[in-house]
């Protein structure tokens, strides 16, 4: 399976760093839902699954007493120890679908870019079992295209951007590899139909702006699972598809291509859910 990736130091590093920074835009949304929800129940515990490297785990802190994270994977778990700044936040190795929690004690079962990798009808009992009455779900991710606006660059930019992302998925339908982008790709389609819960929402084409520099983009795209799962099948594959991509976005911003700051845009989804 793609999700042993995340099991190697190397990778959880460059998650760490690379992978663009949670969404302030899905994040509000998730508190409001909360908020209305949850009508003044105090917020004891928010429990973040797959949680990585603790990108969505802090957010969360100062909306909850406690908050845990938890993910299959060691190394990732190691790294967001590392980057815990939060009193409230702890971290433990765990899978989805078995979850250490007790019926009815948590406000809010969150997932950010990892409920495509669950079994997600087990996960999705497990989350409704912990949940307190009126407790919240909430799965979130963004589409694997990104729109790059660059004074009148933005053109020749996106075309290099989109080509580059059907050359990595291309390479990865080529090689027969299990993949969880057909989630992304439908917004978290079947992951909504499949919640066990009633009163939900599916909300998508949420438009998220993020500033990167070249080098970022760069980062960015060797963060991203299907660029690891290319790397650890066809090293040769990936570094060329690396540097040719590096050096398509060069040509197209010629002097500026080390100070440019350009906007990318990601759109993101969620699925949002509340027990009764
Ligand atoms: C793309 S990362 C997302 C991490 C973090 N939530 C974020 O938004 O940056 C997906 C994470 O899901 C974790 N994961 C995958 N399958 C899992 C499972 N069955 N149970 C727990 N964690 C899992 C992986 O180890 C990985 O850290």
């Amino acid at each position: 399976m793609a999700v042993h990736l995340y099991k190697k130091i190397t990778f959880s590093l460059a998650y760490q760093r690379y992978m663009i920074p949670f969404s302030n835009e899905v994040m509000n949304l998730i508190f409001s839902y909360v908020k209305e929800k949850t009508k003044g129940q105090s917020l004891d515990m928010a429990l973040d699954v797959g949680c990585g490297t603790g990108r969505y785990t802090l957010p969360l802190a100062p909306h909850f007493k406690k908050v845990l994270g938890i993910d299959i994977s060691e190394s990732q778990i190691n790294v967001a120890k590392q980057y815990n700044t939060a009193r409230n936040v702890s971290y433990m190795v765990a899978p989805a679908e078995k979850l250490h929690m007790k019926n009815d004690s948590v406000d809010l079962v969150n997932a950010g870019l990892a409920a495509h990798w669950f079994a997600i009808n087990k996960f999705g009992s497990e989350a409704v079992r912990v949940l307190k009455t009126n407790g919240c779900l909430a799965l979130h991710g963004f589409y694997p295209a990104t729109e790059i606006k660059y004074k009148d660059l933005s053109h020749d930019l996106n075309k290099a951007m989109s080509e580059m992302w059907d050359t990595l998925f291309q390479h990865l339908y080529a090689l027969k590899l299990p993949s969880a982008s057909d989630h992304m790709f439908t917004q978290y389609q079947n992951i909504y139909e499949a919640i066990p819960l009633t009163d939900k929402e599916w909300i998508t084409d949420i438009p998220v702006k993020i500033p990167m520099s070249l080098p970022e983009i760069i980062g960015f795209i060797q963060s991203f699972c299907p660029f690891q799962i290319l790397l650890q099948n066809d090293v040769k594959k990936a570094e060329q598809f690396l540097i040719q991509t590096e050096k398509r976005f060069r040509d197209i911003l010629g002097e500026e291509a080390d100070v440019a700051q350009l906007n990318a845009f990601i759109k993101h989804y969620c699925v949002l859910a509340c027990k009764h």
